[in-house]
């Protein structure tokens, strides 16, 4: 077995540590068990990831011999909007130090990247058909919807398409499920530890995969971790003064 294919099996989250990554130690070990058992499948693979930043969640794949390819698709703004409430601030945010800091771990030449967002990008671009695709750009609710259709009109037929930050953008989730249910495709979606959720379209069954086995059985991580996050609102609905007028709509035969 390779060093790498055993440091995947581990979930060695040391594979992230050379890049800056904005995934808690959970999500990686997440993100590695997705990544060895789509190795596990697949004699090589083509990831295509939107939202790189620094560029940490593509390491593990660079490092990756069976990721023949990989398509980063990221709109590099220095603010970016977010189903919190708050812009959040990406400074001097290029492709450019991206792969620079890439190039100091592994050869690049497998990353294309695109300047964009994918709404407004030709699915043509995407030339070889991605099997494992991860979301992570913008975190709205409108731009991941635009991110997951993106998504499965290149993916291969049998795949996964991951997102990122799930307890932001769940309503997003939700709808991309009933687009896929529409589609009368068949599909597997499930939660993993910290915010990592995932939908296998067609024959895809990376969750049969041991270490994937494992982390399901570990989804009460996914489940508090989400509503720890989100506790910080329900702390506010409830707090004075707004718990009264909270009542006071009800009383008015308000919905909640
Ligand atoms: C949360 S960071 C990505 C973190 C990265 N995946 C990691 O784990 O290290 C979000 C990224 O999304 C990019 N972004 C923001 N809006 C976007 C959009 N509409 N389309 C594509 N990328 C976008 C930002 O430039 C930023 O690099």
């Amino acid at each position: 077995m390779s060093d790498l294919k055993e440091r995947l099996e581990q979930l060695d989250v040391s594979l992230f540590d050379a890049i800056p990554s904005q995934t808690t130690t959970d999500d990686r070990r997440s993100l590695l068990a997705i990544q060895s058992a789509v190795g596990r499948i697949l004699p090589n693979y083509v990831y295509l990831e939107i939202g790189s930043h620094l560029g940490g969640s593509i390491l593990p794949h660079l490092r990756d011999d069976l990721c023949s390819k990989i398509y980063s698709i990221d709109k590099r703004p220095l603010i970016q909007p977010d189903e919190r409430g708050v812009n959040f601030g990406y400074p001097e945010n290029s492709t450019e130090r991206m792969l620079e800091l890439l190039a100091k771990v592994s050869p690049t030449d497998k990353i294309h990247t695109i300047d964009g967002e994918t709404g407004t990008l030709e699915r043509s671009l995407i030339d070889e058909k991605p099997n494992l695709c991860f979301i992570d750009g913008e975190h709205t609710d409108a731009a991941t919807k635009v991110d997951f259709e993106f998504c499965l009109d290149v993916l291969e037929r049998d795949g996964g398409i991951i997102f990122h930050d799930a307890y932001v953008i769940y309503n997003a989730i939700s709808d991309c499920i009933a687009t896929v249910k529409k589609k009368g495709l068949n599909f597997k979606a499930y939660a993993l530890p910290s915010v990592v959720f995932v939908i296998e379209i067609g024959d895809f069954p990376i969750h049969r995969n041991q270490n994937m086995q494992q982390l399901l059985l570990d989804n009460h991580k996914s489940y508090l971790f989400s509503l720890e996050q989100n506790d910080g609102y329900r702390r506010f609905t409830t707090s004075v003064p707004i718990k009264y007028l909270w009542k006071l709509a009800i009383k008015l035969g308000g919905k909640f």
